[in-house]
Order: C-alpha cells, then structure tokens, then sequence
C-alpha cells in the first residue's frame, strides 16, 4: 500500500519520505476499532471549528461549508455509506479526509489549527463513554425495576436463608431478591458519580502545551455538553482515568451479576429446584437429551472474568506510560469498548433471566427444617427475660436432646421434653417459636425479612427509579 511515495498522503506524512512497512500500518491502525466514535470525532470538530471561528481564524463561509460537510458525513456514516480508504488510519483522520474531498483541501486544511489528535481522541472518547454509560444507566434501571416488582408480587414466598451455604434462617425469596437488588442500586449510584466524573472537557489543548491562538475552552466545553474544562493540558491529552474508572465499574457491576448468577445456577439444580430457567434462556446438551443448562447464567458468571481481564490488561499498560501522549494510550479502546458491550449485554441478558424464571415455592417451604429456628428458640427466652448467652446454650441442648431421641426436629419435641431442658418453656412455646411465617415477620428493622421491612426497601428503590 503505502511503498507508493505518490499516494501517501498521511495526515503527518510531511516529514516522512518513505512508506510505511504494510504490516506497521496494520499494527498502528485504530480505525477498525475506533470508527465506533464517528459521531462524537464529528460533533467535536464541528464545535472546534465554531471555536476557531470566534478567533476569526475561520470566516462565516469557511465554518459554514466545514459545518455542511460534518453534516454530510455524518448522514453517510448513518446510512452504512462511508466508504473507507486504505489510509485511513484512525476515525480522526478519515473523517478529514473525507471532508477534504467534501469541501476542498483548502478549506478542510484549516479545522486542525491549534487542534492535535491528542487532544481530539481524549475528547471524542469523553463523548462516546458518556453516552454509552448513559444507556448502560437506562437498562440498569430496567433491570432493577424487575427486581422490584417480583419482590412485591412474590414477598409470601418464604425460602431458606443461607451462610457458608448452609441453611441458616428463614428469609423471604423477596429479601433475597432485594439483597441483589441493593447491589445493583449502588452500581447505579457510582454510575452516576462517574458519568459525571468524565464529563470534563480536554479541548483545546493541543497536542500537549496548550492552545497557541487562546481558544475559549470554556466555550467548547459548554457546547459540547461538558461540565468544565480539565486545567491543564499535559494531563488533559494523558488522562485516561476515566476509561480505568469506566472499567472497574463494569469489573465491580460483573462482580454483583456473578454472584447472583452463583446463587441462581445453585438453586435451579435438581437438588435445590426452588427456581426455574425459561427455555429462553437455558440451553440442552448435545448428547444428554434429558440436559437443560443454565447457560445464560453460567455466561453471566464466566464474563465477570473476562471484563476484570479488560481492566487489569489497560492498568498494566497505562502504568509506566512516560508523560503526555504515548501511542500506548491507543490500546485503551478496544479493552475498554469490549467492556461497554460485555456488560451491556449482560444487563440485558440477566434482566430476561430474572424476569422470566419460574420459582417453586413448595420447594422452597420444604427446604426450610425446624433447627433453622433455633435462634428463635432462644429469642424466645430472651423475652422472658433470660440473658442471650444462656438462651443460646439451652436451644443448643434442645437441638442435641432432638437428635439423641430421633425426634425428627426440634420442633417434635413434646412440651414436657422441653421444659426437661428448661422450665421456662410455657405453653405458647411452640406456636411462637415453630412457625416460619412469625420467624421472618419478627424481623422489622430497617433491612429485616419482615413484610414492613422489605416494602421499606422496595419503597427506597422505587424512589431511584
Ligand atoms: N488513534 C490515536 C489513538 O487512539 C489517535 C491519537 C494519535 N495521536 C498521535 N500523536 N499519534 O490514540
């Protein structure tokens, strides 16, 4: 390609004499992966050159026929009609060129004054993560709005409550549901802390020193929808923070659906059975014909792996970076857009998971054993005015004293047996204590299993979205 001193026109070939090895041009292209940012590449140059033109550094005429241009290219790009060409090294330079061929040279030759791809790609990337974490906003909300509305429908379900994966107490499938749900609530809160984080304008910068011509950065921040400006310009063309923030939210978010993804493939096991996947969603087995898989979560669960690798890939190269801009910089893209669309997918994914899946309440009440209450047992005694640390070792000879007789459950017991342990069992010790229901609906504080507790939760997240 480029051998032909004649045809190679880069955007910095001035200087350069011969062509560029064939391979290097592969190895140095981001335009395959980078052309993803045309809109945002567009909009940057269109605010630029109304920035230059405030300086009079363009006149009415020229910013006019630049700005019909961008329009122009935008519209092809929009219609799948761009047609790329063999030099077009990054979205940035193709995007000029073709407006060279748009405009004229003459003309297009001015809309990089003052303007350095440096300051450019930091800008158009702003831009585009923004806008994609903006979405990626929007369908979190779905997703948590799902949770919301099962735990109100489902919140009679009662479910085993689990710690080192044994069952422990009883909780309502709903407090479960919301558990996850708080999770996702705070991935939604950060989301919005770092939307606002990057929203900081790098233009006008140069290529590292600043603007030679004293462009207004206010000016093209305000118009490009940026909050403020980043002050100095060393690190505004460096700074790739927020591509590292962006991916330790999505390695964090991934996290969360992992875990609940965990806890979903464990309960739709024959063992457990108290949740079933909708055949939308799971797959069968090529020779087991009997087979449904929970793919779906199992993806959900294997690519937190793969968007933590993104992040710690990007760290490791940002990490000895010399300052400002350093071509290393350019392999933020793709680690970076592999996250957006990984965890885009993901949201979407788990949110027909979860609204889709069918719970077998009998199997849940039927997972839950009367020793599960045990802590109830020596609450009870609490009441009656006995110190917790003697309760907990009266309920503890209750449950052995159920095993040594074969009772089948502490809650077997007959009244005499208990108050052989203790004489302050009374008479209403079994219907307080052996009931599930009253278990759960003691739990009124503010995070409880009660039914006040969880429309308290439900109330908290209906108020985010
Ligand atoms: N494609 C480049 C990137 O994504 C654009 C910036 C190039 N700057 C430079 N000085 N070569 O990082």
């Amino acid at each position: 390609m480029a051998s032909d001193k004649q045809d190679f026109k880069a955007l910095w070939g001035g200087r350069f004499t011969g062509g560029l090895d064939p391979l290097m041009a592969l190895y140095n292209a981001s335009f395959p992966y980078d052309k993803k940012m045309y809109a945002a590449d567009l909009e940057g140059t269109r605010v630029y050159t109304a920035g230059l033109h405030k300086l009079g550094l363009l006149s009415d005429h020229e910013l006019s026929e630049i700005h019909r241009g961008l329009a122009e290219i935008l519209k092809e790009w929009e219609e799948g009609k761009f047609v790329e060409k063999e030099n077009d090294e990054d979205i940035h330079t193709a995007n000029e060129r073709r407006l060279g061929e748009i405009i004229g040279r003459d003309i297009s030759g001015k809309v990089h004054t003052g303007r350095s791809r440096n300051d450019q790609v930091a800008t158009d990337m702003r831009i585009y993560v923004r806008e994609q974490l903006g979405e990626l906003r929007n369908i979190l909300k779905e997703f948590l709005s799902v949770f919301v509305k099962r735990a109100e429908v489902e919140i009679d379900i009662l479910m085993p409550g689990y710690t080192h994966l044994q069952r422990a107490q009883p909780i309502r499938w709903s407090h479960w549901l919301l558990s996850y749900a708080t999770y996702f609530a705070a991935d939604l809160a950060r989301l919005e802390q770092i939307i606002e984080r990057i929203n900081v304008s790098p233009l006008g910068s140069g290529a590292l020193a600043g603007h030679p011509y004293g462009i207004d950065r206010n000016f093209l921040a305000k118009e490009l929808g940026f909050n403020g400006v980043i002050p100095n310009s060393l690190t505004a063309v460096s700074d790739r923070d927020f591509v590292v923030e962006t991916m330790f939210w999505g390695s964090l978010f991934m996290n969360h659906i992992s875990r609940f993804s965990e806890d979903l493939i464990i309960y739709s096991t024959a063992e457990f059975g108290f949740v079933s996947l909708a055949d939308a969603y799971s797959t069968g087995s090529s020779l087991m014909p009997q087979k449904k898989n929970a793919d779906s979560l199992e993806l959900l669960r294997g690519k937190s792996g793969r968007v933590f690798g993104s992040l710690a890939g990007f760290m490791m190269t940002l990490k000895s970076v010399p300052s400002t801009y350093d071509k290393d910089l350019q392999e933020d893209k793709e680690p970076l857009f592999d996250v957006l669309t990984s965890v885009s997918h993901s949201i979407s994914i788990a949110t027909g998971v979860l609204s889709t899946l069918s719970v077998n309440r009998e199997k849940m009440i039927a997972a839950l054993t009367p020793d599960m209450l045990a802590t109830d047992l020596a609450d009870y005694l609490v009441r009656k005015g006995v110190p917790f640390r003697e309760t907990h070792h009266i309920s503890g000879e209750v449950v052995r004293l159920s095993e040594e007789t074969n009772a089948g459950g502490i809650d077997k017991l007959s009244l005499g047996q208990l108050q052989g342990v203790d004489s302050r069992f009374g008479e209403d010790v079994r219907a307080e204590v052996f009931d599930y229901e009253k278990s759960v609906e003691r739990r009124t504080a503010i995070g409880g299993t009660a039914r006040v507790a969880i429309f308290d939760q439900i109330d908290r997240l209906k108020k985010l979205l």
